[in-house]
Order: C-alpha cells, then structure tokens, then sequence
C-alpha cells in the first residue's frame, strides 16, 4: 500500500484529520472566492431552471450524503428532490419524466446496486451526474457530467473524508441549482460561499473537541444499544453517525429523526443507553431539545453535540455536551459530521476492533 499512515495509528484518524485540507482542496475547485460566487468545474448540459425534480440515488454513507443534499436543494434551491438508496431504487422501476437529472453519489464509482440505477436511469432519458472520488471509475466514465471529490485515495473500510468532501460538493451544487432558478439573490450566494470559505477552519475547530470525546469511550464501548438523533439536514448526519459507530464498534447503533422517537423508540430507553443528539442552533433547536428532554426525563444518558449558542439553551439534564463551532446553517451537517466519526473512532479503539478493515465489510462492494 503506497498510502501511509503518517503519524497516525490508523487510517481512519489519519483521514479524520486530512479534513480540513480535503474540504479546502475539494472547494478550491467549485467556489470562486475572490468572487464570492460558485463556479462549477464543468458545464453542466442541462438547466437547473428546467428541471421538474431531482432524482440522487447511492448507498451507505453516500447515501447520507444525498439525503443532506435533499434539504439544501429544496431549501435553497426549491426544487423537489427525490433520494433513494440505490439497491431499492433500481428494482423500483420508478417513473420519470423525459430529461430530468439523475445524480450519483459513490466514492468507489464502483458499487454495483448503484452502477444499475445509473444504467436504469440512462434507460429513462434522463441527464447522469455523478460525484465520485475516483476519477477513472466505471460511474464516473458513464456519467454525462462529474463532479469530483479531491479528498485523494480513502483507505479505510468506514468513510470519512470522502462522505465530507460529498457533502462539500452538494453544497455548491445546491447553490448552483439555487441561483440558476432565481431563487437565491447574488448576496445570499456570496454569504454562502463566505460560510464554505471558513468550513476548513470549523472542521478544525470541530477536531479540536477530541479529547472531550476521547474521555466517552469506555462508557459507551458498554453499551449495547446507543441511539442518534437530529433534525433536517442533521438527521442524516444522525444516520451517519449510528451507521460509523455499528461499523467499526460492532455495537447496535440507531439514528432516528429526533420527532419521530415518541412514535416508538422511546420505549427502549433507559439509564443504560446512551443517546447522542445532534443539534447545533437552528431554526429547529428548540423543537429537538424538546425531544432530547423526554430522552432525558427516561433517565437516557444524553450526549450532546451543540455549538456555544446551543449550549446554553441546553438545560442542566445533559450529561455530557461536545462542543462544534458556531457555523452558517448552511455548512452545519458537515461540521457536525466531525464529532460523530470521532465518537465512533474512539470507542472502537477503546475497544480494540480492526478499525481500518471491520470484519464482514468491504471499501467498495462491486457485487449485489
Ligand atoms: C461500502 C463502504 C461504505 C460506502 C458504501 C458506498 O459499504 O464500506 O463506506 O459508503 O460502500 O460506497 P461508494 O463507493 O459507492 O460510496
């Protein structure tokens, strides 16, 4: 392997921490700064303006990745966005209309469910995009238009630099499409790119919070169950988080959309499950920590990933608070994707699993 480790004990922290460098790269290819303005690598043939709807499909942390997007789209760009993970996508046989924008998401290029819905989606006229980290994939040469990830080769089984460097690129692309259909204004575009212009400083300042983190993982390497929650874009990054922790801790892991916990859920909590709630200040802070207090008031062992604004609406029932930087709404679900990886890395060592190569699981599933 010509890849090494540098100074880290693994290729996970090592990716963790080439973050801020992989985002910062991966950005100097969409954004113009100096212009405040989003300014694509390609161009793109068709019209955000024209299309009707949005179709993203992918699997595993990709996919979490193109649910995030599904909010920024809508959001900022008012465009319906279907997403699905592509294994279900492909046997669906789902209709749609005639030149509309398939998009693919896979850091391999390889990954055989979602080659097929790319193929399904050649077969229905439809516009293929993809966001691959490998350049020369199979995905990448049967798309139309690519969009790369520059986050360099990603060894470990579990994604993590790549699923960021994904999120980055949704982002301008959101912004894109937001601009394309008039519905974001030249300065809401420049105060965006202002809020990607400083993601490489937050993911640093969101690494900063390790030790805090590191101190959790003998408590939570003794559960058996441990629950993610968010709201909006960060429910997907409640998603990724619980699927990061069950890969590499072996530990049952759940994400949940933080409203939808008292429909079922809740009846598993007690004393001994650790609850990780992701909830930087939105729009929605107040909704979620509403939810995280009837977590609470079941005596669930609540840890908290906030910003300084969140912490202090917060209330004293948490029993543990991460803090992440203070960030646009925008770039939130790819800071707040930091301390969720690290929650998982840390207690998977603690534990001493294989963290780079977890058993039954492969770094690109090329078969069905
Ligand atoms: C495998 C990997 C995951 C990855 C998923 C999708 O399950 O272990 O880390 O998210 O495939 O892979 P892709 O290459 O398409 O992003």
């Amino acid at each position: 392997e010509s890849v090494s480790k540098g100074n880290h004990r693994h290729f996970m922290s090592k990716e963790i921490y080439e973050q801020p460098d992989t985002i910062s790269h991966t950005l100097s290819n969409y954004v113009n700064f100096a212009e405040r303005k989003v300014q694509l690598p390609q161009e793109l043939p068709f019209d955000f303006a024209k299309l009707s709807r949005l179709t993203i499909s992918s699997c595993g942390g990709s996919y979490y990745a193109a649910m995030i997007a599904k909010y920024w789209f809508e959001k900022y760009a008012r465009l319906p966005v279907e997403v699905d993970i592509a294994s279900e996508f492909r046997y669906r046989e789902p209709p749609m209309e005639k030149d509309g924008l398939a998009l693919f998401v896979s850091q391999s290029g390889e990954t055989a469910d979602t080659l097929a819905a790319l193929r399904y989606c050649v077969s229905q006229d439809q516009h293929i995009a993809s966001i691959v980290n490998v350049a020369e994939s199979t995905i990448a040469r049967e798309s139309d238009v690519v969009f790369p990830t520059l986050c360099g080769p990603e060894i470990c089984v579990a994604s993590t630099k790549a699923t960021t460097a994904q999120q980055t690129v949704l982002a301008t692309l959101a912004i894109a499409a937001g601009k394309q259909r008039g519905i974001l204004s030249d300065a809401q575009e420049a105060e965006m790119v202002d809020a990607l212009a400083k993601l490489p400083g937050a993911m640093s300042k969101a690494l900063a919070s390790e030790p805090k983190i590191a101190s959790l993982d003998k408590s939570l390497s003794k559960a058996k169950d441990v629950f993610y929650l968010g709201r909006g874009a960060l429910y997907p990054v409640a998603l990724e988080g619980a699927l990061k922790f069950k890969e590499i801790t072996y530990i049952h892991a759940e994400g949940y959309a933080a409203g939808e916990l008292k429909h079922g859920p809740i009846a598993l909590i007690d004393e001994k499950v650790p609850v990780v709630v992701v909830a930087p200040s939105d729009a929605l802070l107040e909704k979620t920590l509403s939810n995280m207090h009837e977590v609470a008031a079941r005596g669930g062992n609540i840890i908290l990933i906030t910003d300084e604004a969140g912490a202090k609406q917060a209330g004293p029932d948490i029993n543990e608070i991460i803090l992440m930087p203070e960030v646009h709404e925008l770039v939130q679900p790819i800071v707040a994707t930091v301390p969720v990886q690290l929650l998982a890395y840390h207690t998977a060592v603690f534990m001493g699993t294989d963290v780079d190569q977890p058993r039954n699981l492969a770094k690109s599933v090329t078969v069905e």
